[in-house]
């Protein structure tokens, strides 16, 4: 699966076992810590972001600030280094799968499993937020749904290792690395503005939407079309794609994908605590009705679709790829995920 030729050893310490996943900023692989043997997650960066001191000073800085964030719904950051001109970070091996292959199982989560998973990653922004730590690229592939015993935690990957990817210069990219999704990107950062912690939760806003809808708000066929939209188009009714979420759903969508961030909800505790006020009351209505809740604590009810390995469909897809067209221009369509979660026993 992997095309570039990597050294077995990083930094003479880990010892790369198999790859994990591929996403925009290069791939993760299970490896094992020489000194002690243990298995641990290496994530490899393309040299793009340590090619120049300043792009190295701020990936040390941002590494450091990931390790002294310690909370259960954050990965740990162990260690990090640049190897030769790759940077990688180290991190606690989790098992499980993360949002993004969760939803193209499932389309949607019940709004149990979607309050669950928006009030933890709601409790890593805020610490994070706290920290000084922006995430600037929370997307489902970044949510990652760990098994813990017989749990299921949510535990945010790759904060603040997001490197600003402009879509025009896609093509200077490693030839076959995956763009980061733009469906998640807020207005601010769509039009290259200076981001504040409320870019990460503009992203949520639309993270919640697609759990809760299985669509994503703002769509298209192309990364210039998407962005557009991000930044004009009015929020789209989330009841008028599944009539039975809460009344005040839409009222807080409004909030969430507000496109001046000052109207938007301005904390990850105050966005939590609204989200949890909606659905809270969908959950006491349903209990008057005696309805019974959804026995699993992150899973789903919606059946999944009946073919599985299904290429998904267009809209169904975070990421784009980069083509080649036969002028030898990059053009931009939907592709299906290039990377799959695997557990390591
Ligand atoms: N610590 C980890 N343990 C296990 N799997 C991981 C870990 N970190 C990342 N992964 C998997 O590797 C995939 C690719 O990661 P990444 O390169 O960050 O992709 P993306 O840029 O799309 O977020 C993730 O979606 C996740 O499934
Ligand atoms: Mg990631």
């Amino acid at each position: 699966m992997d095309h570039i030729a990597h050294p077995r050893w990083i930094a003479g310490r880990y010892g790369l076992a198999h790859l994990l996943g591929r996403g925009g900023m290069g791939s993760v692989w299970a490896a094992r810590r020489r000194d002690d043997g243990q298995l641990v997650a290496v994530k490899l960066m393309t040299p793009a972001q340590a090619a120049s001191l300043p792009a190295r000073r701020r990936f040390a800085r941002e590494a450091q600030a990931a390790m002294r964030l310690r909370s259960l719904h954050v990965v740990a950051v162990l260690d990090y280094g640049i190897d030769g001109d790759v940077p990688f970070i180290v991190m606690e091996l989790l098992t499980g799968e993360d949002l993004r292959a969760r939803l193209r199982r499932k389309r949607r989560l019940t709004i149990a499993a979607a309050a669950q998973i928006t009030a933890q990653t709601c409790a890593a922004l805020e610490l994070a937020h706290g920290a000084g730590i922006v995430h600037r690229d929370l997307k489902p592939a970044n949510v990652f749904l760990a098994r813990v015993g017989d749990r299921e935690v949510v535990k945010i990957l790759d904060f603040g290792l997001a490197f600003d990817v402009d879509p025009d210069e896609a093509s200077e990219h490693a030839e076959g690395v995956l763009l980061g999704s733009p469906h998640y990107m807020s207005p601010e950062q769509a039009r290259g503005r200076p981001l504040d912690h409320r870019t990460d939760l503009w992203s949520l806003g639309v993270l919640i939407y697609r759990m809760l809808t299985g669509a994503k708000p703002f769509g298209g066929i192309t990364v210039t079309e998407v962005l557009l939209r991000i930044c004009t188009d009015p929020v789209p009714s989330a009841r008028a794609v599944v009539p039975e979420l809460p009344p005040g759903i839409d009222a807080f969508f409004e909030r969430a994908l507000a496109r001046d961030p000052g109207a938007r909800f301005q904390s990850a505790h105050e966005l939590g605590a609204a989200f949890a006020e909606v659905v809270g009351s969908e959950a006491e209505r349903r209990e008057a009705l005696t309805i019974p809740p959804p026995m699993e604590v992150l899973g789903e009810s919606v059946p999944p679709p009946p073919d599985d390995d299904q290429v998904p469909e267009a809209d169904d897809t975070d990421s784009f790829d980069p083509q080649h067209d036969c002028q030898g221009r990059t053009a931009y369509r939907l592709a299906p995920s290039a990377h799959h979660s695997k557990g390591l026993l």
